[in-house]
C-alpha cells in the first residue's frame, strides 16, 4: 500500500513540475500572429489576450462585420497592429490566400493558430456521408493547407503552430461522430508533424490543445438539452491555448483534468462504465 502511495505521491509532484506556469508575456510581445476562426468564441477571447500582450493580430473567419468589431477592441486593448481578412475554409483556395494576406500584413510570422470549426450537429449519425466529407475539408484539410504553407516562413522565424483539438479527439465521442473524426484527424496529423520535425532538429514547433467544454455561445447552444456538464470560461482556455504555444509545450489539456479523463477511457471497462452512464442519460 505504501509503496502504491508513494509511486502516486511521485507521479502528481512530476505532473505539477511538467504543468508549472513557465509562460513570459515578453515571449509573444509584438509577435506577429494569425488566428483563425476568431470572429467568435475562443478565437475572439485569443485575439484579445494577443491584444493586450502588444501582439501583431490578423484574424480571420467569414463574418466580415464581427472581424471588424474584433479587430477595433483588439486596437483598444493595445495590439501593436490588428487587422483582418474574410476566408471561408470550405473553400480549398482561402487557406492559402488567407495565409498569404497575412504574412504580408505582418512582414512573417510568429504563430499560426487554427482554431475554426464548421458547424456540425449534436445527434445520432444520420448516415450522411456527404457532411463527413465537407466537415473534413472545414476542421481538418484546411488546417493542414494552412500547415503547408506556413512550414516555410515559420522555419525561417523560428514560430510554432498552435492546433486548437478537442477531447473529442482523443476519445471517439457519440453524438458528434463526424466532428470527432475531424478532431481525430487533426491530433493524428499534427502529432506526426511534431515527430517529424523534431526528426529534422526544427526549430519550429507544433502545439496541440486538448480543450474540454468550453463555454462558447455556439458549444452551449448546442449541448442544451443533451449534458449538464460544466462549461470553463472561453477566455481561461484562449490564455492557455497561448500560454501552451508560447512555451512550445507538444501537447496541453484545458482543463488539465482531461489528461486523465482520457488516460481513463483507455481502460475498457471504464469506457463501458460511460457508455452505460451516457444511454441511461440520452435515450431514455
Ligand atoms: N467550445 C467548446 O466547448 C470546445 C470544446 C473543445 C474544443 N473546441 C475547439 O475550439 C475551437 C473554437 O471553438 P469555439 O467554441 O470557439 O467555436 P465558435 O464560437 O463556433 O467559433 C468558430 C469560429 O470558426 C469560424 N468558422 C466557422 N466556419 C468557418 C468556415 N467555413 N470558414 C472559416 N471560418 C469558419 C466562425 O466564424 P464565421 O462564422 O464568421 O466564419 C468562428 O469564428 C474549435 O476548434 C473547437 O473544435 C471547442
Amino acid at each position: 500500500m505504501k509503496g502504491y502511495l508513494g509511486f502516486f505521491l511521485l507521479i502528481a509532484v512530476l505532473t505539477a513540475y511538467t504543468w508549472r506556469d513557465r509562460f513570459d508575456p515578453e515571449s509573444v510581445r509584438g509577435a506577429r500572429v494569425l488566428i483563425t476562426g476568431a470572429s467568435s468564441g475562443i478565437g475572439e477571447q485569443m485575439a484579445y489576450h494577443y491584444a493586450k500582450f502588444g501582439g501583431q493580430i490578423v484574424i480571420t473567419a467569414r463574418r466580415e462585420d464581427a472581424l471588424k468589431k474584433v479587430v477595433q477592441k483588439c486596437l483598444k486593448l493595445g495590439a501593436k497592429k490588428a487587422a483582418h481578412v474574410t476566408g471561408d475554409m470550405s473553400d480549398p483556395a482561402d487557406p492559402e490566400r488567407v495565409f498569404r494576406y497575412a504574412v504580408e500584413k505582418l512582414g512573417g510570422l510568429d504563430f499560426l493558430v487554427v482554431n475554426h470549426v464548421g458547424n456540425t450537429n449534436v445527434e445520432l449519425w444520420n448516415g450522411d456521408s456527404d457532411h463527413v466529407r465537407s466537415i473534413m475539408q472545414v476542421n481538418f484539410v484546411s488546417y493542414v493547407q494552412l500547415a503547408a504553407a506556413a512550414l516555410p516562413v515559420l522555419e525561417a522565424s523560428g514560430g510554432s503552430i498552435i492546433v486548437v483539438s478537442s477531447v473529442a479527439g482523443k476519445m471517439a465521442s457519440p453524438f458528434v461522430a463526424p466532428y470527432t473524426a475531424t478532431k481525430f484527424a487533426i491530433n493524428g496529423f499534427f502529432g506526426a508533424l511534431q515527430s517529424e520535425l523534431a526528426l529534422k532538429k526544427s526549430n519550429m514547433s507544433v502545439s496541440i490543445l486538448i480543450l474540454g467544454l468550453i463555454d462558447t455561445e455556439s458549444a452551449m447552444n448546442k449541448i442544451r438539452g443533451y449534458a449538464t456538464m460544466t462549461a470553463y470560461p472561453a477566455s481561461e482556455a484562449a490564455l492557455n491555448i497561448i500560454k501552451a504555444g508560447a512555451t512550445r509545450q507538444r501537447e496541453a489539456y484545458y482543463p488539465w483534468f482531461h489528461y486523465f479523463t482520457c488516460l481513463l477511457d483507455n481502460v475498457p471497462f471504464m469506457k463501458d462504465i460511460m457508455m452505460s452512464r451516457l444511454s441511461s442519460v440520452y435515450m431514455d
